[in-house]
């Protein structure tokens, strides 16, 4: 407990993040980087931006009001403290992204509608399954829920979406880089936490199982859903790409894989760490129906 205490103290979390890798960052990038023209003067790619933005904004929110839910119904003091800062945390994910819609040229007084409108309605049901575990209070249900399948998806996006931003859109990738690490930490909580709480209660277990096999089914349903959208935006966006260099990650050079290739590399990699870090907790990783 001494350790955990310690890794997820609120004194930790000030020297490594803000006093850390967020040190003189502007909304998680460098002050005064800004969105490429090859993205801003281009209405198919703006508009793929937007919507690709839209959907880490959605998630966000959920993780704001799942982590924030989750702190009265926490069994301990440490962990209280740590999902207060988690709270910060994923309030400041919600506003970098939100950012991102602005300097996408989505206009304030837009904002809600754009959102509604373009948010896949699989994420807001994936978000569903979560929020109601939250309010229920079932903490471990919601941590693991939050902490290993919602922010374990997150970050496999986050580091795809670094890999395919990093040499296109620097400012883009700072972001995400700030906000990979924000869900390092969250997901090492997780696993750290829930491990010992569902060892007293194993009962818990086939529900929680369940949860998860509903959230991956609407997982691979957004994944479908957004790959089909973004056909025409991914085809742009290779026609226009200047280099012609591989882009490596998760072992596969992603500049080159066509859309269908994308998504399935995309849904074996976010499933197979979900077994991974289940397993590790002693729940058996449920298999989701294809969409
Ligand atoms: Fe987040
Ligand atoms: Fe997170």
């Amino acid at each position: 407990m001494a350790d955990f205490l310690s890794a997820y103290s609120i004194q930790n979390w000030l020297e490594s993040c803000p006093q850390g890798y967020l040190e003189r960052t502007e909304y998680g990038h460098a002050p005064g980087e800004v969105e490429p023209d090859s993205i801003l003067e281009n209405p198919l790619l703006r508009e793929d931006a937007i919507r690709g933005t839209v959907q880490l904004v959605v998630g966000e929110r959920c993780a704001l009001a799942a982590s924030s839910g989750l702190i009265n119904s926490a069994p301990d003091e440490a962990s209280k403290r740590f999902l207060a800062t988690q709270t910060l945390d994923e309030a400041r994910h919600v506003e970098i992204f939100t950012q991102r819609l602005f300097d996408l040229g989505v206009k304030k007084s837009e904002l809600e509608d754009v959102i509604k409108t373009l948010a896949s309605p699989h994420l807001v049901a994936f978000a569903g399954v979560l929020l109601e575990k939250v309010d229920k209070k079932d903490f471990v249900a919601g941590v693991v829920g939050q902490n290993i399948v919602l922010e374990g998806l997150a970050f496999s996006v986050f580091e795809m979406q670094h890999a395919a931003n990093k040499e296109i859109n620097p400012k883009f990738a700072h972001t995400l880089a700030g906000t990979i690490a924000d869900e390092r930490r969250h997901v090492g909580f997780g696993e750290n936490r829930i491990g010992s709480l569902l060892k007293d209660e194993p009962n818990k277990k086939p529900a929680i199982e369940k949860m998860q096999k509903e959230m991956s089914y609407h997982i691979l349903a957004t994944f479908a859903d957004a790959f089909k959208r973004g056909q025409k935006a991914f085809e742009e966006g290779r026609r226009v790409r200047t280099s012609s260099g591989p882009i490596e990650w998760q072992g596969a050079d992603i500049a080159h894989l066509e859309p269908a290739e994308m998504e399935q590399l995309l849904a074996n990699t976010v499933l197979k760490e979900f077994r991974i870090r289940l397993g590790r907790l002693g729940l058996e990783y449920q298999t989701p129906t294809a969409p």
